[in-house]
């Protein structure tokens, strides 16, 4: 019998399927754990409210420390590992997160990872690398809607119709886009090395897709000739240059620090532009005083605790996408092996060339 009637043989409340393009592997359904702020839960997570407390009530505490506890004792069961883009909200940055950084930093870990489960604290997107990038394992996204409108704005059929348009032209695509697109492109990239990426191609014309502020920020770095394509991030392209200059205003003093996803006159107002992990790298060396991180608002709220003095100065973005992830839904993708993340064999293949090619490129 193979395992797939087996499955469906069994108990539909205790079986569930997993292991993504082979089927091979199947996990039980666990039941819900007890959810009381026991003395061990307290003692327990302890260490991470002292992370948060800054952000989180005491009074609530005693709501998410066993909703934490519950997903670090099940995630050791399951032999899962929690990647964690920068994004998150605290209590998952700093609560139950393995490992936590950029897009570049979590592709990097999904390559490395040595467990039974990729559990993908993010948008769907960064599931799919770390699918692409380990297709015997299971990937789950606690939310399958957890979208992105850069992703959504290219098709791999649009990046056919490049292809043809601008024939011998190397195409890189951000990070931030579909397994079908990246199938269909050269190589990938991120917002930490997208000007590596571009120059490494040795090409004196490259399409850098679909995110035409990033394209706009590399070509000023650059002297090969980048053409792109319509996208934007819904989160940092409503930051504006004139806003920035009023922060100036009314803050004496403040450090301005941009993600390259904003407008090139954004960009032009910071002090420093970088991928997110490379705006807390730079915040935690420089320790300005005040600052402003032009781009998602979790970002202040996750290194506030770790730089001690900074003056956090608002305003942020929410990227509603992000924000679906939660702790609730965490727990209960560990217990429920839910939403499974799957992309067609043949498609992850080429997808992975692309992906692997960044990966290679020596720093
Ligand atoms: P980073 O790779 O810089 O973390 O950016 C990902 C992202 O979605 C930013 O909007
Ligand atoms: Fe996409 Fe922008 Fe949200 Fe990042 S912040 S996931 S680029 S919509």
């Amino acid at each position: 019998m193979s395992t797939i009637a087996l499955a469906k043989d069994m108990d539909r409340d205790t079986a569930v399927a997993g292991g993504g393009d082979t089927g091979t592997r199947r996990y039980a359904r666990l039941p819900r754990p007890d959810l009381t702020f026991t003395d061990e839960v307290r003692e327990a997570t302890a260490p991470v409210y002292e992370k948060v407390k800054h952000l989180i009530p005491e009074i609530e505490w005693p709501l998410l420390a066993p909703v934490i506890h519950a997903i670090n004792t099940l995630k050791v069961e399951r032999n899962a590992v929690i990647l964690a883009h920068n994004y998150m909200t605290p209590e998952i940055f700093h609560g139950v997160s393995d490992i936590v950084g950029d897009s570049l930093a979590l592709a990097k870990e999904a390559a490395k990872s040595e467990a039974d489960v990729i559990i993908q604290c993010g948008v769907h997107f960064m599931a799919e690398t770390a699918k692409i990038l380990n297709p015997e394992k299971t990937v789950l996204i606690p939310d399958m809607n957890a979208g992105c409108s850069l992703a959504e704005s290219i098709t791999a059929a649009d990046v056919r119709g490049l292809r043809e348009k601008h024939p011998g032209v190397p195409i890189v695509t951000y990070v931030n886009t579909s397994a079908d697109v990246k199938a269909e492109c050269d190589i990938c990239c991120t917002s930490a090395n997208a000007v590596q990426v571009v120059e490494s191609l040795n090409a004196p014309r490259v399409l850098l897709i679909p995110d035409q502020f990033l394209a706009a920020n590399v070509a000023r770095q650059t002297d090969v000739e980048i053409l792109t394509w319509a996208g934007a991030c819904e989160v940092h392209e409503r930051f504006t240059a004139d806003e920035l200059r009023e922060y100036r205003d009314i803050v004496p003093g403040v450090k301005i620090v941009a993600h390259p996803e904003c407008p090139p006159e954004v960009v032009d107002e910071a002090d420093f532009t970088g991928s997110t992990t490379g705006m807390i790298d730079w915040v935690k060396e420089h320790r300005p005083e005040k600052v402003m991180l032009v781009t998602e608002c979790s970002m202040a709220d996750n290194i506030a605790s770790a730089t001690p003095g900074v003056d956090y100065v608002r305003p942020c973005n929410l990227c509603p996408h992000m924000k679906r992830i939660t702790l609730t839904k965490i727990l209960d993708s560990l217990l429920e092996m839910k939403d499974e993340v799957t992309v067609d064999p043949a498609v992850a293949a080429r997808a992975r060339t692309s992906v692997e090619r960044m990966i290679n490129l020596k720093s």
